[in-house]
């Protein structure tokens, strides 16, 4: 009996070790730092350290002469058409994952996750000025979240023991607003618009699957996708 128990939860543990979250496969949407529909439109000193597709549109305006994109564009080829049909799938995939909390109302500000799959009915925020969200561990983390995602001016996400960018995803329904100053880290995955203020530092990427990416002065820096563990 003792021992039937003891082997029963050595099995629940090992089938619980054995399937962590999934990441998502973002196929040639992980070779991108930004990826827009609409226009990808810059204000600044803007420092884009990777490759940028467009698609359908080819408008790219405002990186002559301060901005840098340290990588190729697509625009409007067939390249970035596929980019975009990838976006869509890791969107839907995202989208699919079963919940592993429920954060409907609760402010991310100060919070502090493990790896899940973290879901929000409408809007999601890093609400407080100068607010932390801290994310706690190796492991994959998705935020799925039913409209808009906004990150107040100087808030941070802050990655400890082991947690990686690469390994963050963000599904959003609607647009997606960064504060000044503020350092966000993950895979922005917006159905509509990403906007980034002015001064915010993105280390991952931003995805934009019907409208516009639009910068001042920002930095995203991609990392690895999926390197989790
Ligand atoms: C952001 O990414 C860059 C380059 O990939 C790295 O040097 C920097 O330490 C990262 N910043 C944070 C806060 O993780």
């Amino acid at each position: 009996m003792a021992s039937s128990m003891i082997l029963c939860v050595l099995l629940c543990f090992i089938s619980a070790a054995a399937n962590p979250i999934s990441c998502p496969n973002l196929n040639s949407a992980a070779n991108y730092a930004v990826i827009a529909a609409s226009t990808v439109t810059n204000t600044g000193f803007t420092i884009i350290n990777g490759d940028m597709a467009i698609s359908p549109s080819i408008a790219l305006t405002g990186f002559y002469p301060d901005g840098k994109i340290n990588g190729k564009t697509q625009l409007g080829n067939g390249v970035a058409l596929q980019a975009q049909k990838d976006v869509c799938t890791a969107y839907n995939d995202l989208a699919g994952a079963t919940p592993t909390g429920q954060m409907t109302g609760v402010d991310l500000s100060g919070k502090t996750l493990t790896p899940g799959v973290y879901k929000f009915d409408s809007t999601a925020a890093i609400g407080i000025a100068a607010g932390v969200l801290t994310l706690d561990g190796c492991g994959v983390y998705i935020f799925q979240i039913g409209s808009a995602l906004s990150t107040a001016d100087n808030s941070q996400i802050q990655l400890i023991n082991g947690a990686k960018a690469g390994c963050v995803f963000w599904q959003v329904g609607s647009s997606v607003t960064l504060g000044q100053n503020s350092l966000c880290q993950g895979n922005i995955l917006a159905y509509a618009s990403v906007v980034f203020s002015g001064g915010v530092t993105l280390n991952g990427s931003a995805c934009a699957r019907t409208a516009a990416v639009t910068f001042i002065s920002d930095t995203v820096n991609p990392q690895p996708i999926c390197d989790c563990c």
